[in-house]
């Protein structure tokens, strides 16, 4: 079984900021560093990182060289990665504040110029049984999906970042949903709940409140997703999930948050891995906690990312 994450790749420009920079704002950061990431090259080196085969398939430009690089580095097979004359590879403009959130703005560059015949091309190479792993930076979702859907193969879809793109895709072939509570909201049509990112979580009252919100949520997505497995993260509130084993929760791992940027990637791949290693659903999902609680105590994407080791020696 070989598992294909058919994703973006961007060069992350990560700032350093007070606060994040209002409307009519000229705000200096306190510095610039330049990252690997994009959801699909992130989620590929955890998946890679918590010990499953993986092959990442995307696009950049010549400018992109050096994220396939990093992928190799991780251990993922990049063969697929179609490298493109006259487009830019994606990048992403991450403001990081005092108090470790987050916000991030898209240029999806070469992650938009992907196409039915390279979706064909790679997909040829994947057979029945073999698992997909899709986020929503990337075009021709619904193609990709069609296809390896007919060819038998699993599929696992975080819809980050969520837009109306996401409820044209053929979400009935989803095997297993990976996503926040905004997102969740979003697919159930309820577009008032908010996404975790960034809230604070410290008073019992409000924590009562977002862990019954995620199950109320991650139960109706179920109802409406029967056959799929569904992992809703609740930030600090920690995770839920709902799958063979009927409700299951795990809390997350308190740590000082330096830099949230790809701890959701990290507790994707690392949940994925876990599960197509053979791990049960609640085991799985604590060596994701684990994970992605590392990760934020780390700066940047892709390089926040911990090695199997490291979660497994966590809290230590
Ligand atoms: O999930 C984090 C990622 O979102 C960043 O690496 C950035 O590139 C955006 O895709």
């Amino acid at each position: 079984m070989k598992v294909l994450c058919f994703g973006s790749l961007n060069v992350d420009y990560t700032y350093e900021v007070d606060h994040f920079v209002r409307k009519g704002e000229t705000l200096s950061s306190d510095s610039l560093q330049v990252f690997s990431g994009g959801k699909g090259l992130n989620q590929s080196i955890a998946l890679a990182k918590a010990g499953v085969e993986t092959y990442h398939a995307g696009a950049v430009g010549e400018d992109g060289r050096f994220l396939l690089a990093q992928l190799q580095e991780a251990g993922v097979n990049t063969d697929y990665v179609a490298v493109l004359e006259d487009v830019r590879t994606g990048n992403a403009i991450i403001q990081n504040d005092r108090e470790g959130d987050n916000c991030i703005l898209l240029y999806g560059g070469a992650n938009q110029a992907i196409t039915p015949a390279q979706a064909d091309e790679v997909l040829g190479h994947f057979q029945e049984g073999d698992f997909l792993v899709l986020q929503n930076e990337i075009n021709e979702l619904a193609y990709i999906m069609e296809q390896a859907h007919r060819q038998g193969m699993r599929i696992a879809l975080n819809p980050s970042p969520m837009d109306g793109k996401i409820m044209g895709l053929p979400l009935g072939y989803v095997d297993y949903f990976l996503l926040n509570e905004g997102e969740a909201g979003q697919l159930l049509g309820q577009d008032a709940v908010k996404p975790a990112q960034g809230e604070g979580g410290q008073q019992p009252g409000r924590r009562m409140g977002k862990a019954v919100d995620g199950e109320r949520l991650v139960k109706a997505l179920s109802g409406k997703f029967p056959n799929a497995v569904i992992l809703l993260t609740l930030g600090k509130e920690g995770s839920v999930c709902m799958g063979s084993q009927g409700f299951l929760r795990q809390d997350s791992y308190p740590v000082t948050a330096v830099d949230t940027t790809a701890a959701g990637d990290t507790f994707t791949g690392f949940f994925l891995g876990g599960i197509l290693q053979g791990y049960p659903l609640q085991e799985a999902m604590d060596r994701a906690s684990k994970a992605s609680a590392i990760a934020v105590t780390r700066k940047g994407a892709a390089p926040s990312i911990p090695s199997i080791q490291e979660v497994e020696r966590f809290p230590g």
